[in-house]
């Protein structure tokens, strides 16, 4: 089967035989189980903290806290992934639920026993979680989001096109605290061989980067410490960067002389391992009678912690999807005493188009304009941010070919003019866009003497399907069926590769697995003189072959703008008395370059669809104010979608490689998905009602 086509999951016999092993199932002989103590006050100090209770527990091997931990040779990083960890090293409480003590037992059982027993006397000080209150003391971050992306950006006279602008509107978007809850919570088993060389399994969607972070705190060789990811049950950006638990274990570990392992409780994985920053998102657009944009602006302000920055890069969009004489676009950050944000899938982007795309919606409802022919009119030939021209964009098939699928042009231009006894029905679309990142990475391959291929690379699989299409890229780069490749990943002994992030892991490790598997097959040629011959008389002949590859990007990134594209169609019906919502259709068509598997890509794009939806109607991490906790840390209480609130998704993609981002010719799937969808569901909630809601989720009671 070759490339693009619906190939099985190659791992799938062992996810439903349980033989695959997540990062806690990796049996370890004389393992002790950790548990966290974290912190119930968002600002203050550890006055006292009594263990003895906990230490009397049957079982409990060792209390750590910052009275007795070792003091660590670094506590800060430099990479851009760097966040500021709990480590124990003082009495220092900067949020709630920071790590305050870990609990080491023979069983996981008398570990939560004692970390329940834990006494901690604390020496509270005022916090202030909020943003809204505080708009005014935000500050401009160093970027926005990534190094590459400046804070600011501007082209033009947005102030004059704005007071000149035939029509404009001005409005205010805000975007709530959301949490990624992966099914699978952040866990590491760590397992010291001697003092200088450890050995992580870890559920991160970065085993290089965990390996450096690590080794850099903790005083070790990069070399001497291997990082293990074998199977993640997802991350959505939260097991990007390495948290405090991940260099506690390995604490703990050196403490009592065993392997330890220590897995999140759901509570304990909102806060202190990234979430999406709430965003207050100021638009305004001109406009000639036309539809012609005049004047995009776009001023984003989002929350970080008071002890590291990270930046929600929610106006980012703006700066690229339509073209217009004038764009100005900003970040903000308030600092408040909460933990530290981070990446969530489509970061910036997916917060930014819902923004974006409802204020487009505004416009058309202003113009008394079709929302998709505004689009079309707006339509940039050429990226806007840097003037260049784009790799590709097919947007227009995009919205041409979904607006045929949904029968767009049925839609009556009047809201609530649709409807079916008491229930109100909408029809509302959006743009989706996100950008084809691309890392250096590397892979090898060898023939082995059964006759297989074994290909190795060291990446990761956050249930996205990598060890499918890798398999795919390998098999079709040799000339040989799929079941004759091996791909193994997710080992720090393997060639080096980037993050699973930024949708980048198809252009990146794809095109280290291609190059490795194309070395191998040209090394494989020479020794048969060219004759195409099975893979197991040439190993029975040669014995083992090996090449061994690094794909690095070339320059195309600067030339070109680079951006998966698609257009999203949503219908809702609303209960006209009650509110009560329900996403009835939803149409997504993509330009996505190359897709390496249909079923794979087909599941990526409808996963985020799926949480589109979530964003908009259910999505929402509470805090208390007062306590600056948060009060739904579960998933009973954190509302994602479920069965019954996801109807039938019809996603499309328009065939075609990228010519210019990458050997594969891949644009990214991981997350354009969910760009777009709140917008269009929001848009599709004014059409059935007539009220415009501006703040996510917009849920029942802001309908009446
Ligand atoms: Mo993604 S938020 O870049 O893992």
């Amino acid at each position: 089967m070759s490339l693009g086509e619906p190939l099985e999951r190659v791992d799938g016999r062992d996810k439903v035989t349980g033989r695959a092993r997540y990062t806690t199932e990796h049996a370890l002989p004389n393992v002790a189980h950790a548990a966290l103590v974290t912190s119930t006050i968002a600002k203050g100090r550890v006055a006292a903290i009594d263990t003895a209770a906990g230490e009397r527990v049957r079982g409990v091997l060792a209390v750590m806290t910052h009275t007795n931990a070792p003091r660590l040779p670094a506590t800060t990083g430099s990479g851009p992934s760097d966040r500021v960890l709990h480590l124990l090293q003082d009495d220092v409480v900067r949020c709630a639920n920071q790590p305050i003590a870990v609990v080491v037992a023979e069983t996981l059982e008398a570990a939560h026993e004692a970390a329940g027993l834990v006494r901690v006397r604390y020496a509270t000080e005022p916090h202030d979680v909020r943003l809204e209150p505080r708009l005014a003391e935000a500050t401009t971050p160093k970027h926005a989001g990534r190094p590459d992306q400046p804070a600011a950006h501007a082209h033009g006279d947005v102030e004059r096109a704005l007071a000149e602008a035939e029509v404009k509107i001005e409005q205010v978007y805000r975007t709530p605290f959301e949490t990624h809850v992966p099914m699978e919570p952040h866990a590491t088993i760590a397992a010291w061989d001697g003092p200088a060389r450890l050995t992580l399994y870890d559920a991160t969607q970065g085993i290089f980067g965990c390996r450096k972070r690590v080794a850099g705190l903790l005083g070790l060789k990069p070399d001497d410490v291997r990082v293990v990811s074998e199977y993640l049950g997802g991350g959505f950006g939260s097991k990007g960067p390495t948290w405090s638990h991940v260099v506690l274990a390995a604490m703990a570990a050196r403490r009592v002389s065993r392997p330890v392992k220590l897995a999140l409780r759901r509570p304990q994985t909102f806060g202190p391992v990234g979430f999406r920053s709430r965003t207050h998102q100021a638009i305004a657009l001109g406009a000639r009678r036309d539809g012609t944009l005049t004047a995009i602006r776009h001023d984003t302000i989002a929350q970080t912690s008071s002890f590291d920055e990270f930046m929600e890069p929610a106006s980012v969009a703006s700066r690229m999807l339509y073209a217009s004489p004038s764009i100005a676009t900003s970040h903000k950050l308030v600092r408040s005493d909460i933990g530290t944000p981070s990446y969530m899938r489509a970061p910036g982007w997916a917060p930014g188009t819902y923004a974006l795309e409802v204020a487009l919606d505004e416009l058309a409802v202003a113009l008394d304009m079709d929302p998709l022919a505004l689009r079309l009119k707006n339509y940039a030939e050429r990226d806007p941010e840097k003037d260049r021209p784009w790799s590709s964009k097919a947007l227009r098939e995009c919205y041409r070919a979904g607006a045929a699928r949904f029968d767009w042009s049925q839609r009556p231009r009047a809201p609530r003019a649709l409807r079916e006894g008491t229930t109100l029905i909408g029809w509302g679309m959006a743009t989706s866009v996100y950008p084809t990142h691309r890392s250096k990475a590397g892979a090898r391959a060898r023939l082995q003497r059964d006759g297989t291929v074994l290909v190795e690379s060291g990446t990761q699989d956050l249930g996205t399907g990598t060890y499918t299409v890798m398999t795919q890229v390998a098999a079709d780069a040799l000339g040989v069926s799929p079941a004759q490749i091996v791909f193994r990943l997710g080992d720090t002994s393997f060639p080096e590769t980037p993050v699973s992030g930024g949708s980048q892991t198809a252009a990146s490790v794809g095109s280290a697995v291609h190059a490795a598997a194309t070395a191998l097959r040209d090394k494989l040629a020479a020794l048969t003189g060219g004759r195409s011959e099975p893979l197991q008389s040439i190993a029975a002949r040669h014995g083992e072959v090996e090449a061994t590859a690094e794909a690095k990007p070339d320059d195309a990134d600067k030339e070109y703008g680079m951006y998966a594209f698609g257009a999203q169609f949503a219908e809702v019906r609303v209960d006209a008395a009650l509110g009560q919502m329900r996403v009835s259709r939803l149409v997504g068509v993509f330009d996505i370059g190359r897709a390496l598997n249909a079923r794979t890509a087909r599941s990526q794009l409808i996963g985020g669809m799926v949480w589109g939806l979530g964003m908009a109607l259910h999505e929402n991490t509470v805090m208390d104010e007062r306590l600056g906790r948060i009060v739904n840390n579960n998933l009973a209480e954190y509302h994602v979608p479920v069965n019954a609130d996801v109807p039938a998704i019809e996603v499309a993609w328009l065939e075609g490689a990228d010519p210019h981002a990458n050997p594969l010719g891949v644009k990214g799937i991981g997350e354009i998905g969910i760009t777009g969808t709140a917008a269009a569901v929001a848009n599709a909630v004014y059409h059935a009602t007539g009220r415009r809601v501006r703040d996510l989720p917009i849920t029942l009671d802001r309908l009446l």
